[in-house]
């Protein structure tokens, strides 16, 4: 297995990505079509950068990241291992080497925002994140380690819940923000 950068001259690659997307993200409606899901990462190409794990012709998951705050910040947006391959490090070694991309171009903050959107965290128990927010975000626990949100998956690489947007997905289907310095 190999990482590669993805890039507009690899049309199989990118229609391996995009079949990808419905697979592992459901509830993203606007990546549901083949060209929606194209279109996505045109826009990741544009204005940031993604990284694909290949072995021979084959795409076993990528990364993507978008350049926000003039450059200072970038979104990690998306991750995806086709699920036949997780496990094996390939999720860790794509955020090692978006990391590694960012750094070399002086970006001091990777960030990201990881949804809630199967009642999978202890945040989708509580009606009102605000009345105890900070709280909340310290409690953050899987409510079930045998199918584990991605969040403690971020977690193990260094990054920190920096925030959350409560009902981001409807009610008691919040965001969780996450930062990890590059500097
Ligand atoms: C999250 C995801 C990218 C992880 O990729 P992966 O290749 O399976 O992960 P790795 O094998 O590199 O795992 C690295 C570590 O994280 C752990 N881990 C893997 N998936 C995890 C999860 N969902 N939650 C918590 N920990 C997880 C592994 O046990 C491993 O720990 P170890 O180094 O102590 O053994 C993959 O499960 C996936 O594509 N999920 C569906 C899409 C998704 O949710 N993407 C993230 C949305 S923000």
């Amino acid at each position: 297995m190999e990482i590669v950068q993805l890039t507009a001259q690899q049309p199989d690659l990118l229609r391996q990505a995009a079949a990808l997307l419905p697979r592992l993200f459901p509830h993203a409606d606007d990546w549901q079509t083949l060209d929606g899901a194209l279109a996505e990462i045109q826009h990741i190409l544009d204005e940031g950068a993604a990284f694909a794990a290949v072995e021979g012709e084959r795409l076993l998951g990528w990364i993507g990241a978008l350049s926000v705050y003039d450059g200072h910040v970038w979104e990690l947006h998306p991750l995806g291992v086709d699920p036949a391959f997780q496990g094996q490090g390939i999720g860790r070694r794509l955020v090692e080497r978006l990391e590694e991309a960012a750094r070399a171009v002086g970006v001091s903050t990777m960030m990201l925002g990881t949804d809630d959107e199967d009642d999978r965290t202890t945040l989708s128990l509580v009606d009102d994140l605000y009345a105890d927010l900070w709280g909340h975000i310290a409690r953050l626990r899987n409510l079930d380690e045998r199918n584990p949100h991605p969040f403690s998956f971020y977690e193990q690489l260094g990054y920190r819940v920096v925030g959350i947007i409560p009902d981001a997905n409807g009610p008691r289907k919040p965001d969780i923000l996450m930062g990890k310095s590059m500097r």
